[in-house]
């Protein structure tokens, strides 16, 4: 055929047939906005290396979900800092701790947001480990008791969705059956099944005090350099009953987004963690780059990939600029 006849161009031209042929569109609904919870009250910090994100008490967590939940977006994700840590990390399931009493809160603030769990005890833990140890590592069938108290402690709380990110083996089975047998049948279980040992975590770390104090996380998480393996995470978590399954981080892993999005049908969530978010931030506070246009570029690509969720500090001012674009 001539070139004449096909010219890709045509369907370029003007604003509005682009967005007739546009094959990604965001919408608040994609995305889950994490927030960090701390003792006290009245407290709201801007956390160093994670620009206009902040340690709220718990008074100014709930400002924070009703905020989101005027935005349009569905969910919240609670993450943590408790008021003291051990070596078993048994603040991690304490019901005064700061996000089950965050969660309670939103719960009755805002009944219809949801509310997404994060279970690790990395946050909790006196070493900074995932888990309990034994010596100087970290016992994984120790672990699994003390996720399922965990996981039960914050669906009591309100947690709609437990997500449990310590990248144990056989964590999702316990946790179900521990949810089951409270009654918390309808509690959605969203893995964190390909959790890579990733340098992207980095400010979270500071956000969460929760560096490991010696070793890393690399006897766990998963290895970078692996794809196969991703695949194999997802069906293990699958058998034992995750409904959702998420990858972490997102931009360097968008190859196994789609690859885990082509292999099962149920949704794929993504988190676009906070080395990721600190990169943008950074260059763009220097003038680097046009934020809006960077982040709205990264959200379409994780969708595009085949994320059906997005977990993302961004959410917040992506929402409010989508909602400037599409008011042009
Ligand atoms: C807890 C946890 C981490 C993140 C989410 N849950 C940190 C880690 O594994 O070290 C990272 C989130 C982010 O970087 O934004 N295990």
């Amino acid at each position: 055929m001539k070139f004449n006849a096909l010219r890709p161009r045509r369907l370029r031209r003007t604003p509005a047939i682009r967005s007739m042929v546009r094959e990604t569109v965001l919408t608040p609904a994609d995305f889950v906005y994490p927030i960090f919870v701390v003792p006290g009250t009245n407290v709201k910090e801007e956390i160093p290396s994670m620009p206009n994100c902040y340690h709220l008490s718990v008074d100014n967590a709930v400002k924070v979900a009703e905020e989101i939940y005027e935005l349009g977006i569905p969910a919240v994700e609670v993450f943590g800092l408790p008021e003291y840590k051990d070596e078993i990390g048994s603040s991690a399931w304490d019901m005064t701790s700061p996000v089950q009493r965050a969660m309670k809160a939103i719960k009755e603030a805002v009944p219809d947001l949801v509310i997404v769990g994060d279970v690790c005890l990395c946050q909790y833990t006196s070493h900074g480990h995932c888990g309990c140890l034994t010596g100087h590592e970290v016992d994984n069938d120790k672990t699994l008791p003390l996720l399922q108290k965990v996981a039960v402690s914050q669906a009591e709380s309100g947690a709609d969705i437990i997500a449990p990110s310590d990248m144990m083996d056989g964590r999702i089975g316990a946790i179900r059956e521990a949810l089951d047998a409270e009654g918390f049948q309808n509690t959605i279980i969203m893995s964190y099944a390909v959790k890579y040992a990733s340098g992207f975590y980095g400010p979270f770390r500071d956000a969460a005090d929760s560096a490991p104090h010696f070793g890393d996380r690399r006897g766990y998480q998963m290895d970078p350099a692996n794809a196969r393996e991703a695949l194999k995470e997802v069906h293990l978590d699958l058998e034992e009953g995750a409904d959702i399954i998420m990858v972490k981080p997102a931009l360097s892993y968008l190859d196994i987004v789609s690859k885990v999005r082509e292999e099962i049908d149920r949704p794929v969530a993504v988190y676009n963690v906070s080395g990721e978010y600190a990169m943008v931030k950074a260059a763009a506070a220097n003038g680097w780059i046009d934020e809006k246009r960077i982040v709205l570029e990264e959200l379409t690509s994780m969708k595009r990939a085949g994320a059906d969720i997005i977990i993302t500090y961004h959410a917040i001012d992506a929402v409010k600029w989508m909602k400037e674009e599409a008011g042009k």
